[in-house]
């Protein structure tokens, strides 16, 4: 076999790891297993599975680094396992339980989104779906934890390559529970600030900020993004915003920041993806890319500089500088014209 057909046999199948892990995520598998060493029926037994199939699935577990098969017909969890705990500093659980429940059911419709122009019908969560959040306690909650998980990783790498300790306050604009905010009081000890969100997201960002110290500094405003943003800031951050939608509410978004921004002389701040201009095989522009696929199966999208650029103008802002984060991801500064 060419090692073309090697490569691509081996993509085509790699879609059983993402389930995997998810699945694992799904069954609280790690949380069970803790820093313990167990066999299947035991911890069958905690996480009310079936036991016979436990023990393949830990197998297959092992098989991708997740686990330790020890040998003796005990499991542990790996280095990589231990980050499927929740009640881990580095905590991805929350986002493989989002993708493996709200984001793969997406993928499976991708042919058609291709083929049609348009997201897929019935993509539950999508843009249009942000209001079902509200009304569905327990999918708002998946959601909510996945912002988490990614929030905590760039929000603290943000706040090392961008300097924000000259804000006394900050708008965090649909921050969900708010860990971007958190990040935000905690590098700028003497600010305070406040979350703009939809209902869903009010009572986690309450207890986030009690959980991160910093309640005392932090509120949580119910409201729309569509609408006047009334309330002030020196410093408006939109993480994962812009990306949510298409241009065309992306623009409407856009105008009301830039809106208020001007009203206060504040500064806006966008932690987003920026698309490279030409795409490489590379494990950099890959992740870029899956994030792109994902937007548009939510009729939103990843922009390239230039297509922030074009964006900011409509809010009659200005692109100022941007700073550098892990996997593509970048600080957007943008000021008033
Ligand atoms: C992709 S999440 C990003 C959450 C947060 N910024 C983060 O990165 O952790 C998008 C957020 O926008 C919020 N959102 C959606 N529509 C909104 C609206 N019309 N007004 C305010 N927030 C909205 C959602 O509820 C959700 O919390």
């Amino acid at each position: 076999m060419s090692d073309a057909a090697a490569d691509l046999r081996a993509m085509i199948a790699a879609y059983w790891k993402p389930h995997a892990i998810c699945a694992a995520a799904r069954l609280g598998l790690a949380d069970a297993l803790g820093d313990a060493s167990l066999d299947a029926a035991t911890l069958a037994a905690k996480i009310d599975a079936d036991a016979a199939n436990l023990e393949r699935f830990l197998r297959a577990l092992a098989s991708i680094g997740i686990v330790l098969d020890k040998g003796d017909g005990t499991f542990a969890l790996t280095e990589m396992g231990q980050r499927l705990r929740a009640d881990h500093a580095e905590s991805l659980r929350g986002m493989a339980r989002h993708v493996g429940t709200q984001l793969s059911p997406s993928f499976a419709q991708l042919t058609e989104c291709v083929a049609k122009g348009r997201p897929p019908e019935g993509i539950a969560y999508g843009t249009q779906g942000f209001d079902d959040l509200n009304d569905d306690a327990k999918a708002a909650a998946i959601f909510n934890q996945a912002m988490v998980d990614s929030s905590r990783r760039f929000a603290a790498e943000a706040v090392q390559a961008y300097d924000v300790t000259g804000f006394a306050s900050f708008a965090d604009i649909g921050g969900g529970h708010g860990m971007v905010l958190a990040e935000l009081l905690k590098a700028a000890p003497d600010a305070t600030g406040f979350v703009l969100d939809l209902p869903h997201a009010e009572e986690g960002a309450k207890a986030l900020f009690a959980r991160q110290g910093v309640a005392d500094r932090a509120r949580f405003v119910g409201g729309s993004f569509f609408d006047p943003i009334t309330h002030a800031a020196d410093c408006y951050m939109l993480k994962y915003i812009l990306h949510d939608w298409d241009d065309e509410h992306a623009r409407q978004i856009i105008r009301r920041v830039g809106a208020a921004a001007r009203d206060h002389g504040a500064t806006v701040l966008l932690i987003e993806r920026i698309l490279p201009e030409t795409v490489q095989e590379r494990g950099d522009h890959a992740i870029a890319m899956y994030g792109d696929m994902t937007m548009m199966l939510w009729n939103g999208r990843e922009r390239t500089k230039a297509q922030f650029e074009q964006l900011l103008a409509e809010g009659d802002l200005v692109l100022t500088r941007t700073a550098a984060l892990s996997d593509n991801h970048y600080v957007i500064e943008a000021l008033s014209n």
